[in-house]
């Protein structure tokens, strides 16, 4: 496999220089050259990633008050069934009651025992230590010994609530009980996603890795194709990394990065069909592709053989563009929640992991559409941080390209608790999504 541009440049048999360009490369002609998202944010401190106290602080004034997605609601189809959220030292329930889904801390009022430990089904929330117990709803079942708690009322003793709302089969969650709305915050996500349905979708695939890095610095390497050209090198020939559309508005950011177009990096002229092989990664060993014939796009091959995939499972009503169906349009719902837009399926979550600053947990989930009956949902399939991506099969070829994406980032977390500088950089336009990102999160930290 090849994972560098050394390895891609000796299976080629040209030099890494002859295969991409060093020359200096144009701006992207098909953009203005104003970046639309004005900010004076060029720069972070590196203390962001590697402070733990900075990490504390993000505990506090973001996750504690923030929307946050917590799970499907297909993961909790019947009334009884609840799936546990964790985020840094926070347990939630989120369970679905004859009400609705409800949310409460997964902390007994008693002497504080969590609740519950793993996800599951269950009539009500009993307490493994004493025996206290609540209702679906999160109102008093028992007090052991109720005699013996004089203090205790019993209808201020309820567990402790959560907000939960939902949209687009996706369960929110937020732990601010005065926070305005999810729809409020959400609203450009729910626009922008109308058309694409994702509440008519399941899982297909669901896995987990933990990161030996920072939450930020793993997701922010989702959030622009700038790192294509030494990251993924056997892309190039089929990817217009450096013609990327970046977009910032609201909780929101946007890249579309077109495919199956060559990128402005290399100086050598790919036919149609290195285009094609290039975008369905030949050189990480997927399955030849179809000769072209005379005068088709490898753009055109790849929109036509999307399309007659994704109309028999969205019915032949659905009207799917050729950028719906090649390009890689990656949304980004601060502060962490990442859809692919138009046919993709691939959905992002990063999150703190255990509360450390310098461990996440990295979800990718397939969410595919099906016709019938909806399939049940993929488990979370699990990756401890020292399990390769490619343990999960069930990712296809993807789980070559996260191989390539994650092997930057532990050296990316050690090179920044090393740095000898104050602040890392961003590019003004290729990393419009990080600089958006970083000043929602300024606002957040600093807010009282
Ligand atoms: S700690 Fe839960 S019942 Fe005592
Ligand atoms: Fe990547």
């Amino acid at each position: 496999m090849a994972t560098t541009a050394e390895d891609l440049s000796r299976s080629r048999g040209i030099s890494y220089q002859q295969l991409i360009s060093e020359d200096p490369v144009p701006p992207p002609t098909a953009l203005t050259l104003e970046n639309p998202y004005h900010s004076d944010l060029t720069s972070v401190p590196v203390a962001r990633y590697t402070d733990p106290a900075f990490h504390q602080l993000e505990m506090q004034k973001l996750w504690a008050r923030v929307w946050q997605m917590a799970c499907r609601e297909e993961e909790i189809p019947n009334v009884g069934d609840y799936i546990l959220y964790e985020i840094g030292h926070f347990s939630i329930i989120v369970v679905r009651t004859k009400e609705g889904i409800r949310a409460h801390h997964n902390v007994c009022r008693h002497r504080g025992r969590r609740l519950k430990d793993f996800n599951g089904h269950t009539a009500n929330f009993i307490c493994p230590f004493h025996g206290f117990s609540w209702n679906l709803d999160g109102s008093v079942r028992g007090i052991t010994s109720d005699w013996d708690f004089p203090q205790i009322n019993k209808a201020e003793f309820g567990l402790n609530a959560v907000q939960a709302d939902t949209w687009g089969g996706w369960v929110f969650i937020n732990m601010d009980l005065t926070a305005a709305p999810l729809q409020d915050f959400i609203k450009d996500l729910s626009e922008q996603f109308d058309y694409w349905k994702p509440e008519a979708r399941y899982i297909e695939a669901h896995v987990g890795k933990v990161m030996k890095c920072n939450w930020k610095a793993a997701q922010e390497a989702f959030m622009e194709a700038f790192h294509v050209i030494t990251t993924h090198p056997q892309l190039l020939a089929g990817i217009g990394d450096e013609n990327s559309q970046y977009d910032a508005w609201g909780n929101l950011s946007r890249a579309i990065t077109p495919n199956a177009t060559p990128s402005p990096h290399i100086k050598w002229d790919p036919t149609e069909q290195d285009m094609l092989e290039a975008v369905s990664m030949r050189d990480l060993d997927a399955p030849e592709m179809p000769d072209l014939p005379e005068g088709v796009t490898a753009r055109a091959a790849m929109a036509a053989m999307m399309r007659e995939g994704m109309q028999a499972l969205m019915g032949d009503d659905a009207v799917l563009s050729d950028a719906e169906l090649s390009d890689s349009i990656y949304y980004t719902q601060f502060p962490n929640f990442h859809p692919w837009g138009g046919t993709n399926r691939i959905v992002y979550r990063f999150r703190p992991w255990k509360n450390r600053h310098d461990r996440c947990l990295m979800e990718c989930y397939y969410l595919s559409p099906f016709q019938g009956e909806r399939p049940a949902p993929a488990p979370m399939h699990f990756l401890g941080e020292d399990e390769p991506w490619t343990d999960a099969p069930e990712l296809g070829m993807l789980a070559k390209v996260f191989t390539q994406d994650t092997f930057n980032l532990p050296q990316v977390q050690a090179g920044m608790e090393s740095a000898q500088f104050e602040e890392v950089v961003f590019a003004n336009y290729q990393e419009t999504k990080l600089r958006h990102f970083h000043d929602l999160l300024t606002q957040w930290v600093e807010r009282d």
